[in-house]
């Protein structure tokens, strides 16, 4: 069986080391600060006084600690051989950090991967979590079914790291923009004297709609049709004017709303009125 190793023993490092080992994987584990190695001795795991041994003991070596710049810090530091090892970096980071570390990787004949995580360290092991992957030839093959192991639903997208760090932007985008509108709705919802557990109770109603978002989406970007609206661009354009003009006459943080106002308005000066929202993806692409 394959020897694995986990460098970072933070929230995340730990959860992917507690779940390979109860998936019966051999693991050796390493962290900074050595005190957090200790759970992992009873649970079978080799604690490694430095990440020389641990890497030096493994095939396959998931790093996560902060990002991919400390990444490279980190095993540029090492005095042991990279090549033949696949490297595994489960911390998050920029294209740029992601390019970087698969040169230095590269340079020193180590296979990449490079994963991104969707999921809380609570997630880890479940069936429906996915951990999005890109890795040079061959690395999925060989190592797919430990990534599996952490996230049932886990994917190799490819080779390329620019692919997997617009991919994080993309999903994260989605995510923090649900958030922030909850987080100017609840603002201009105070401006009215609205309690904010009126407001909380009301959340649940809406979040059903965004699954027919998704459906709406699903349905017409990736085809590119736009046509048959049931609610047309220019229908959500004025709801989008009536609630900003709500928020600057109670004197509520506008500039949220104003950005999907001032994009939908310009799409419908453009001819887009009559086509569905996501139409937005072709305006704004030839904007
Ligand atoms: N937590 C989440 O929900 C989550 C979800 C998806 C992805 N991630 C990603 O997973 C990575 C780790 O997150 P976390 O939540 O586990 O963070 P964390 O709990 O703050 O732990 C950070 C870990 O990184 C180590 N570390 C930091 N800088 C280091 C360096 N320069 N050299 C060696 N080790 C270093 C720390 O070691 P010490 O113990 O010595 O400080 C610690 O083990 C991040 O890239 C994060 O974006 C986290």
């Amino acid at each position: 069986m394959v020897t694995l190793a986990v460098l970072g023993l933070g929230n995340m490092g730990s959860a992917l080391a507690h779940c390979l080992l109860k998936a019966g994987y051999s693991v050796c584990v390493w962290n900074r600060t050595p005190g957090k190695t200790k759970p992992f001795s009873e649970l079978g795991a080799v604690i490694c006084t430095s990440p020389e041994d641990a890497v030096a003991a493994s095939d396959f070596v998931i790093v996560c600690i902060k990002s991919h710049k400390e990444t490279v810090e980190l095993l540029s530091g090492l005095c042991v051989s990279l090549s033949g090892k696949t490297i595994c970096d489960m911390s998050t980071g920029d294209t740029s950090d992601a390019d970087s570390l698969v040169s230095f990787l590269n340079g020193n004949n180590a296979d990449y991967m490079l994963g991104m995580i969707n999921a809380y360290p609570s997630g880890i092991g479940n069936g429906d979590t996915t951990i999005l992957t890109v890795g040079s030839a061959g690395t999925w093959d060989r190592y797919g079914e430990v990534i599996r192991s952490l996230g049932g639903k886990s994917a190799q997208v490819g080779e390329q790291p620019a692919a997997l760090a617009a991919l994080f932007a993309g999903l994260f985008t989605v995510r923090q923009g649900f958030m922030f509108g909850m987080i100017y709705g609840a603002l201009v919802c105070q401006k009215a004297g609205v309690p904010m557990q009126v407001y909380a109770d009301q959340l649940p109603a809406t979040i059903k709609l965004v699954n027919d978002y998704h459906d709406l989406f699903a349905r017409t970007v990736p085809v590119g049709d736009y046509d048959d609206a049931e609610a047309s661009l220019k229908v959500y354009a004025l709801a989008q004017e009536d609630a900003l003009t709500t928020c600057l006459s109670l004197k509520a943080p506008a500039d949220f709303i104003r950005i999907m106002h001032d994009r939908t308005k310009a799409a419908w000066e453009d001819g887009y009125g009559d086509k569905q929202l996501t139409s937005l993806v072709e305006h704004m692409t030839d904007a």
